[in-house]
């Protein structure tokens, strides 16, 4: 397998895909909801991930694609090469605000991350790691992320999970909350993951995300040292929604003692 040749392709089209979103911007969006009303899919998701699925079908047809709007292949394993890709990551945000949104493309082999792009199509900052070659930012090489405690951290979580909510008794992490210097919610794992790459903020947390969500991120943040697992501290499922807990190393291990252990399974 030629792994330089599939990161150059990889991010080669990332950038050519950011392009097109670019130029959408001066076009009228077309928007839909999909599985309730807040949950939106525009023209510009399906023709990215369109995209991408041509490209890499047309170069390495013995590929599998996971790709979040459908066009891909319905998998139920991850033998092989397997390309994992969000073509919009923060659609909310890219409809109302026309940025922090990103572009996760993520290619794994045999469920052992290779390639992780993130790219902020607005800022035309791509974030990039290939497994075991340390992760970039453009051409910037991230150092290894350090340790930090709770009161010194900022973490990124939705305000949902400390208000009356479906998934989690919002008592558990309301303490955080108090604990850690600040908090913040950009509306895009991907970003979320890929800020907690460069230090921005500490950790992540998200009570359900997809894999397109944290293909690419997973990649990025274990390359510098950071853990990324479920609320439980367990490997994330690439075929199944997950809970989502990313951190710094040191962090990731007081938060879970401190704070996490009254969860239920
Ligand atoms: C969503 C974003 C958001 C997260 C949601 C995801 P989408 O992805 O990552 O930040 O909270 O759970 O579904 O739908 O914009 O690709
Ligand atoms: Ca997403
Ligand atoms: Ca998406």
């Amino acid at each position: 397998m030629n792994w330089r040749e599939i990161d150059e392709n990889a991010k080669k089209w990332t950038r050519e895909a950011g392009e097109r979103i670019r130029e959408s911007f001066s076009t009228e969006l077309m928007i839909h909801s999909k599985t309730s009303p807040d949950d939106l899919v525009t023209n510009i998701d399906k023709e990215t991930e369109k995209f991408f699925i041509e490209r890499i079908r047309e170069i390495y047809p013995d590929h599998q694609i996971l790709g979040e709007e459908g066009f891909g292949d319905e998998l139920d394993n991850l033998d092989g090469t397997v390309w994992i890709i969000d073509p919009i990551d923060g659609t909310m945000n890219f409809i109302h605000q026309q940025r922090n949104f990103a572009i996760s493309v993520a290619v794994y082999e045999d469920g052992v991350g290779k390639i992780g792009l993130i790219y902020d199509v607005v800022h035309d900052e791509l974030y990039h790691a290939a497994a075991g070659e340390g992760a970039y930012l453009n051409d910037t090489k991230l150092p290894a992320l350090e340790e930090v405690s709770v009161d010194q951290s900022i973490i990124a979580l939705n305000a949902t999970w400390i208000t009356e909510n479906k998934r989690i008794d919002p008592t558990i992490f309301a303490p955080l909350v108090k604990k850690v210097r600040g908090t913040r919610s950009y509306g895009s794992a991907a970003l979320e993951m890929a800020y907690v790459a460069t230090g921005r903020i500490d950790a992540y947390f998200s009570m359900r995300l997809s894999p397109w969500d944290f293909a690419a991120g997973l990649i990025l943040v274990n390359e510098l040292g950071g853990k990324v697992t479920n609320l439980h501290g367990e490997s994330l499922n690439m075929l199944e929604q997950n809970s989502v807990f990313v951190s710094k190393p040191g962090l990731h291990e007081e938060i879970s003692k401190d704070f996490l252990y009254k969860l239920k399974k």
